[in-house]
């Protein structure tokens, strides 16, 4: 079993197989994606590597990720590959939405049990202002779809204030009748985008309140839970996620390590670099990276630093999916 010096276990691993993404959200790809890196991307061979390795080793749950996954044309094939890993539970998918409708059912076929959207305005225009791109519709659509499928849903929302906060209540509304979890992410500091936060950081911390006041409930953390507060009420069909990094013990339980598109494990989205450890991933070398995973593990630090301002070497979380 991963585990490290704090006694946090790791069953939940957050697979990159790209940095490319067709949007430029504000706070995050604002000018665009950049062709800056190498764009030697891990092949299926060295995924499968990856996620049998990691399942030796106790982990139950593998969210692919990019930037965005689905601009990778052998996304069914890496989604079928860790759905037939044995010890892999879950295979769940970050996605901007953008080939959800014309896409969902080949995902589902492959093996995907789950997906998180991000959706940061259910306002047409906000969401293309926000994202550079006129396609909430169809990502909608593609929601719609999905849940038919059977497929597990959860949208994401950066809170900015200047664009969304006022949307509150008409994402609650839509959780009314919708059996989605819709998790409102406070906007994190990145190594690109100071400025931008610190005119549109807002804390959810309000929002806790305003929830547990009008007959909202805090749901239990399962082991392979996302770092979301959860909060259900029996009026409503769906579920509200608080994410909060910068909450007092958010990183206490932490549970997930991260690979980047070219096979380096950064142990915290905000560590200093990534760990090369591509040599065993390409060899094949399962029990060569076993015994470097356990030993890397051990830098792993108690916390980020994003209180202090200190964001490491992360410039955007396209480099690595959130
Ligand atoms: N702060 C908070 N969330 C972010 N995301 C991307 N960049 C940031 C940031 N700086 C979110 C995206 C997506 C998820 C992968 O991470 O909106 O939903
Ligand atoms: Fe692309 Fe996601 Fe970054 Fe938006 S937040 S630009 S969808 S990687």
């Amino acid at each position: 079993m991963l585990e490290d010096k704090f006694g946090r276990r790791f069953h939940y691993l957050r697979l990159s197989i790209t940095d490319v993404c067709n949007f430029s959200c504000t706070y995050c790809l604002p000018d665009g994606y950049a062709c800056d890196s190498d764009r030697d991307f891990l092949s299926v061979a060295e995924i499968a590597t990856i996620v049998q390795t990691f399942a030796q080793l106790g982990t139950s749950k593998v969210r692919i990720t990019g930037g965005e996954p689905s601009l990778r044309k052998d996304l069914p094939q890496i989604i079928a590959q860790c759905a037939a890993t044995p010890g892999i539970e879950h295979v769940a998918m970050t996605s901007n939405g953008y080939k959800l409708d014309k896409c969902v059912e080949q995902w589902v076929d492959a093996g995907l049990d789950s997906i998180n959207i991000s959706i940061d305005s259910l306002d047409p225009r906000m969401f293309a202002s926000i994202t550079g791109h006129d396609s909430l519709d169809s990502i909608l659509a593609g929601i719609e779809k999905g849940l038919t499928l059977g497929l597990k849903v959860k949208v994401n929302a950066v809170l900015m204030r200047q664009y969304n906060e006022k949307e509150f209540n008409g994402f609650l509304e839509w959780v009314k009748s919708s059996p989605i979890s819709l998790r409102l992410i406070e906007l994190m500091q990145t190594g690109d985008n100071q400025p931008f936060f610190q005119q549109n950081h807002v804390s959810a911390e309000p929002l806790k309140n305003q929830l547990l006041q009008s007959g909202w409930c805090q749901v239990i953390r399962g082991k392979a839970a996302g770092p979301a507060q959860e909060f259900y009420h029996p009026d409503y069909a769906g579920k509200i996620g608080l994410i909060m990094p910068y909450s007092k013990d958010f990183c206490a339980s932490c549970n997930r390590l991260r690979i980047s598109a070219t096979g380096k494990l950064h142990l915290c989205l905000f560590a200093e670099q990534g760990l090369d450890i591509r040599r065993y991933i390409s060899a094949g070398d399962e029990a060569g990276l076993r015994q470097e995973l356990i030993s890397l593990l051990g830098d792993k630090e108690a916390t980020h630093w994003l209180q202090e301002g200190l964001t490491g070497a992360t410039k955007h979380l396209a480099m690595l999916g959130g």
